[in-house]
């Protein structure tokens, strides 16, 4: 089992990686002295393909376990879903000292770890991702929350988890249109940190699209270690966290103009990064050949039958007009790139304007946008280490 550290004080944890990792949650969590009581969070598909062996571990493990189910997907994400799981734990009993374990997608995680986020002030927590997007994203960073009418994710919490296990075993079981679109996140973490990581990316395609299993340990571990070291640099997201948002101000413009109905998270976020890419290169701080390299690893990873997405025709202009549009003409225009000073906005006061408005319009448009043009800039461009690290 790979194991990485997420330093942060007292409230450090490891990710633990590897292949048959459910079968070890109990034993791992027995080392964190945590209370006896646990309550294994998860939906209906997950209970049924991988709730068995995080339990049995769990109760040989000496825990007493109580599982509950709840709605899949988005649904689960809502105030009601949240209530019933607060019931839940007072109906166990349970006090500070007892676990959450989370196990499935990013919904899961989101709606468990608020529930332990809120619970009597906030109690112990532990994330066991089954989709590839939760293991090299959700999981990792303590950030949990529900949905509000007026948007997702508005309401939420800082909570860090006591652990990650993360089996790519279970990653076996995983649709292949969801498994391809987490791989659109593990793409960006290459881009934006790592270009060694994305050459490895670039060499391994056929086997990890075969899933392989000595693949996946090694491209998620390393994919997790690189949002690790991101988190631990900037907890709460206040600056160098946003790097992480490359090729979501229009991915996120995308899914929200089509009713999040069109594409799901990563091929919106994979047509996002294209057209950040070429927002780069419009302000001259990335190349054509850049570009090219992250959409042609991009294209390999695309589901069948849905390979026409990034696709354009020639010029391939179309992904930022269309983006445009979907923002309904909010979009930053270069020049308002340029009021960041190309790179980065010069003072707190700058950035927090450029959060609420990007906020009212459902967008994030200039300063998200300048982080993103300024990070297709980085590892695969200059094909260094970035400065980050
Ligand atoms: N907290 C964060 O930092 C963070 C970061 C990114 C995304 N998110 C959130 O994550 C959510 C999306 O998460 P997601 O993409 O993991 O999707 P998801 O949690 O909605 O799960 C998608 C579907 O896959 C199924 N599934 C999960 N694992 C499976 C497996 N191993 N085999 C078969 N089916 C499986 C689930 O039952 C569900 O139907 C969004 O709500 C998003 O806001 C949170
Ligand atoms: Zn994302």
């Amino acid at each position: 089992m790979i194991e990485i550290p997420v330093d942060l004080g007292p409230r450090s944890y490891p990710i633990l990686v590897g292949t048959g990792a459910l079968a070890t949650v109990g034993a791992q969590l027995a080392k964190r002295g945590v209370g006896r009581r646990v309550v294994l969070v998860s939906d209906a598909t997950i209970a049924r393909l991988h709730g068995d062996p995080v339990h049995h571990s769990l109760t040989v493990a000496g825990f007493d376990v109580a599982r509950v189910e709840v709605p899949e997907g988005e649904q689960a994400k809502c105030l009601d879903v949240a209530a019933d799981l607060w019931n839940r734990l007072l109906d166990l009993g349970c006090d500070r000292t007892s676990t959450v374990v989370a196990l499935g997608g990013g919904a899961v995680g989101d709606l468990a770890g608020f529930a332990a986020a809120t619970y009597m002030r906030g109690m112990n927590f532990v994330q066991v991702p089954t989709t590839l997007l939760a293991q090299v994203d959700a999981s990792i960073g303590g950030k949990t929350a529900i949905d509000h009418p007026q948007g997702k994710n508005l309401i939420g919490a800082f909570h860090q988890p006591r652990m990650v296990i993360v089996d790519p075993g279970t990653l076996a079981t995983l649709p292949e249109r969801e498994f391809r679109s987490g791989l659109a996140e593990v793409i960006k973490h290459g881009i934006v940190l790592d270009a060694g990581y994305f050459g490895d990316l670039e060499a391994s395609v056929r086997p990890l699209l075969d899933r392989d299993p000595a693949t996946l340990d090694r491209v998620v571990a390393g994919s997790c270690r690189l949002k690790a070291r991101v988190v631990e640099r900037d907890e709460r997201e206040a600056e160098l966290r946003w790097v992480l948002n490359y090729g979501h101000t229009i991915g996120h413009a995308l899914e929200a103009a089509t009713g999040f109905e069109r594409w799901i998270h990563g091929e919106a976020v994979s047509l996002g990064i294209i057209a950040e890419a070429r927002l780069a290169e419009y302000l001259h701080i990335s190349r054509p050949s850049t570009t090219e390299r992250q959409h042609r690893l991009l294209a390999r990873q695309e589901a069948p039958g849905r390979a026409r997405v990034l696709r354009p025709g020639p010029g391939d202009r179309f992904v930022p007009d269309r983006a445009r549009r979907a923002s309904r003409g909010r979009a930053a225009s270069p020049r308002g790139a340029r009021l960041g000073g190309a790179y980065r906005p010069r003072s707190r006061w700058v950035r927090s304007r450029f959060c609420l408005a990007s906020r009212k319009s459902g967008l994030a448009p200039t300063a998200a946008w300048k982080w993103a043009t300024a990070s297709a800039a980085l590892p695969v461009c200059t094909s260094a280490r970035p400065k980050l690290f």
